[in-house]
């Protein structure tokens, strides 16, 4: 691959919008919401941040680094900066993760499209809590509907990949965050002015720490590996893509401020208005698209246009979220079939999205049609969503900060963390004492913890 001919983001802007186009998304306000509802709230949220700011950054800046050193694909990158070893499995692991989230993670974006299209008819008016939640079990056990939705997200996805990296990404994500951003903020208003929100409010910032139980750890660490896209390449990959100038520690805290505040304020959404109709925070997958139609219904009793607004809207948005997340995935793999099997882009993402197709369908199905087919009593969506999630992004993200603390040349660290020695860097051996100890130990801990050898 010719390192000068590399598409670059244009502007430091479209750095920050591009990557935290990729964290933001289903992620925080689907899985983020229903992660918290399962295991009791307030307490869960302050081992989320924990984990956000112990290992999610340190993460994350290793990330950036690598991949704007390397100037490669995620395998490719491990390639460069340690040829002749083993690590590009790392890399390896990392394009698989890539490519198991793409294809559940889409089945839920399509989702979406049957919401956008519930609430531009407007179906959602009159209907009772207990009516929505009887809907949205026929949609996702329907075998067509949902297949047909995942199979038109793929291919937005995949339209967008093809025109490349900035045209594409870097001006999708432009339009679409800043508005994502407004929204999510007046339904907070909305959500929590409902009543009864009270209760909602309370179950997210009273923590009860009789409701942690071990499995809380392991949720929490994988939440935010997964919400933050690391520990599978995806910000390895975009950072490829970042010129010379961008200051790599300011915009990791940049995205991981954004995203984590956007998590909360779906937070925020979300269960002030499950309390006020009644619906229990343990509901999985289901809480967003059942508690959602119920605070468009009654947070405007009497404008009953600005519920279909904000119905409107917010399926728009949330598509679109879930748009800029499914991008990142796909890039990963596109730029690793592109740069390491010599296919133009093209043809590499028409691999992908098929791919993505096939498996996609299976996750779908597997609400309805093949529910009953179960591994460890989990459905083959369920089983994606644990695996990446729970063991291959925690591996992955492992791996980064072993990688850069113990093998990466210091002078390449540091470097990439000051431009060239241009840029300050007071958290320098803070930083490499939590690559190099921290994070690996952390990570440790949690899986160990969560096979029953050791308890926290
Ligand atoms: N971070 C995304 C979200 O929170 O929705 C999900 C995601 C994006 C996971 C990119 C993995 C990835 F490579």
């Amino acid at each position: 691959m010719n390192k000068a001919k590399r598409a670059t983001f244009g502007s430091k802007m479209g750095v920050v919008l591009a990557s935290a186009g990729s964290a933001v998304g289903l992620g925080n306000i689907w899985r983020f919401p229903y992660e918290t509802g399962n295991n009791g709230g307030a307490a869960f949220i302050l081992i989320y941040v924990a984990c956000v700011i112990a290992m999610g950054m340190p993460v994350m800046i290793s990330e950036f680094l690598i991949g704007r050193r390397a100037r490669a694909n995620v395998a490719g990158a491990y390639h460069r900066l340690a040829a002749g070893t083993p690590w590009h499995w790392v890399g390896l692991m990392g394009v698989l993760a890539c490519f198991l989230i793409l294809s559940y993670y889409s089945v839920v974006a399509g989702w979406t499209l049957e919401y956008i299209v519930e609430a531009v008819t407007n179906r959602f008016a009159g209907q009772t809590s207990a009516e929505f939640i009887t809907s949205f079990d026929a949609f996702i056990s329907n075998p067509w509907r949902p297949i047909i939705w995942l199979l038109l997200f793929l291919l937005a996805t995949h339209l967008i990949i093809v025109k490349g990296v900035e045209k594409g990404i870097e001006r999708s994500a432009k339009i679409m965050m800043p508005g994502l951003f407004v929204i999510i903020l007046l339904l907070v208003v909305c959500s929590v002015m409902l009543p009864g929100a009270e209760a909602g409010v309370e179950f997210l910032l009273k923590p009860d720490f009789s409701k942690v139980t071990s499995g809380v750890f392991l949720s929490a660490m994988g939440q935010a590996f997964f919400s933050l896209s690391l520990g599978m390449g995806c910000l390895m990959t975009y950072a490829s893509y970042f010129n010379k100038r961008v200051n790599l520690t300011k915009t990791a805290f940049s995205v991981g401020t954004i995203d984590t505040l956007v998590a909360i304020l779906a937070g925020f959404i979300i269960f002030p208005a499950a309390f006020s109709v009644g619906i229990q925070p343990d509901q999985g997958p289901k809480l967003i698209f059942i508690t959602l139609p119920n605070v468009f219904q009654q947070a405007f009793v009497g404008a009953p246009i600005l519920s279909y607004v904000f119905a409107v809207l917010f399926y728009v948005l949330l598509a679109v979220a879930s748009l800029t997340s499914t991008i990142s995935m796909h890039e990963v793999i596109t730029a690793y079939l592109h740069e390491e099997f010599k296919l133009t882009r093209r043809k590499a993402a028409r691999i992908i999205t098929g791919g993505a197709m096939v498996l996609g369908i299976l996750c779908s199905l597997s609400w309805g049609l093949t529910s009953g087919f179960t591994v460890f009593g989990m459905n083959t969506f369920d089983l994606f969503d644990y695996v990446t999630a729970k063991i291959m992004l925690p591996m992955g993200a492992l791996c980064v900060s072993v990688f850069a603390g113990w093998h990466l040349d210091r002078h390449i660290v540091r470097d990439e963390l000051t431009n060239e020695g241009t840029l300050k860097h007071s958290f320098y051996r803070l930083f490499i004492f939590a690559l190099k100890y921290l994070v690996p130990i952390l990570i440790v801990a949690v899986f160990v913890n969560e096979l029953g050898l050791f308890s926290f």
